[in-house]
């Protein structure tokens, strides 16, 4: 029996590249070219499934023009990067990796929360630029974390594990999300208080958002989102770019109408706003928001598994769109 032709569109790590190659006729890309629209579309000939990354974009005409595909496997919670329901109407399966990087991504977002109230990435540079003569009462003085309200756009796996963590901070936390959470939800989640998106960017000290992108989010904190939010307030996006108005931050951030943002996503990414650049009160990272290696791993052996069950017959584990399987 001939094998399933299979792409893997970006590196990945040799050993899950090993394990579907005993399965699949595969084609690799190891020097992890970025590959054009056109290129991934020339590679899709022949495929019954593709394994790839949210930095690749599949369009509703990519889509249409693969319908020989079985399954797009998404190396990502976010799936925001594929046009779903394009890919639902060729019957073409859609599967995502949750589940696998909710801790790792929740550590990050306060790997950037602190690094904001803190001034961290503001001090070093600071100091590598040999700039530091003399110790100071008032240098670099941030704002606490400990006792402070923690806000949290989008409640969903991540942004519970968010809350979780602010327990041993001693925070009170107020969120926003499409519903409610269940009270036992809340109180696991360092008893989250339910508030209307106004009342949280007015009240948060430190805000993540943890939304996932879609039309609906698309600017979700603009200008005027912004301007409701405490001056000495931060943010932070682990989420997607887009969720942002880029321009909209770098104007408050530039006026120091919040104090500082911590950013892992960008709108345009891996193109950023050059203005980003020229400001001190933010911390700039290249969406690692789920990089441990051991997370990395995770995703990959579970975007891996969902390939084999739905070139098996059987349904994937994290199938988006079942309605397919009628
Ligand atoms: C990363 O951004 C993801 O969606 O997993």
């Amino acid at each position: 029996m001939t094998k399933p032709n299979v792409l893997v569109a970006r590196a990945t790590f040799p050993d899950v590249l090993e394990r579907l190659q005993q399965q699949f006729e595969v084609e690799s890309n190891q020097d992890d070219t970025i590959f054009s629209t056109e290129e991934l579309h020339r590679r899709m000939q022949g495929k019954d499934a593709v394994i790839m990354t949210s930095s690749e974009r599949l369009s509703a005409e990519v889509i249409a023009a693969n319908t020989h595909l079985k399954a797009i496997c998404n190396v990502a919670v976010g799936y925001n990067n594929i046009d779903v329901a394009a890919a639902s109407n060729a019957g073409i399966m859609v599967t995502n990796t949750p589940d696998v990087l909710n801790e790792t991504t929740a550590d990050y977002a306060w790997t950037l929360l602190m690094a904001n109230a803190r001034r961290v990435s503001e001090s070093e540079h600071f100091l590598r630029a040999g700039k530091w003569t003399n110790w100071r009462f008032d240098q670099f003085l941030g704002a606490d974390v400990h006792g402070a309200t923690l806000g949290i756009l989008g409640m969903g796996r991540i942004g519970q594990a968010v809350a979780r963590r602010s327990m041993g901070f001693d925070m009170q936390v107020i969120y926003h999300n499409r519903s409610r959470l269940a009270p036992e939800l809340e109180a696991r989640a360092n008893n989250a208080r339910y508030v209307g998106k106004e009342e949280l960017l007015r009240s948060a000290d430190h805000l993540v958002l943890v939304l996932p992108y879609s039309a609906e989010t698309h600017h979700v904190i603009g200008a005027a989102e912004l301007a409701l939010m405490k001056p000495t307030a931060t943010l932070v996006n682990i989420a997607r770019g887009g969720i942002v108005d880029d321009v909209a931050l770098i104007a408050a951030l530039r006026e120091k109408r919040i104090a500082s943002a911590g950013l892992d996503v960008f709108e345009n990414e891996p193109a950023l706003h050059p203005d980003f650049l020229t400001l001190p009160n933010v911390v700039l990272t290249p969406h690692i928001g789920s990089g441990s290696e051991k997370t990395r791993r995770a995703m990959a052996d579970c975007a891996s598994a969902n390939l084999v069950a739905a070139l098996s017959g059987e349904r994937p584990p994290n199938l988006i769109n079942p309605q397919v399987l009628k």
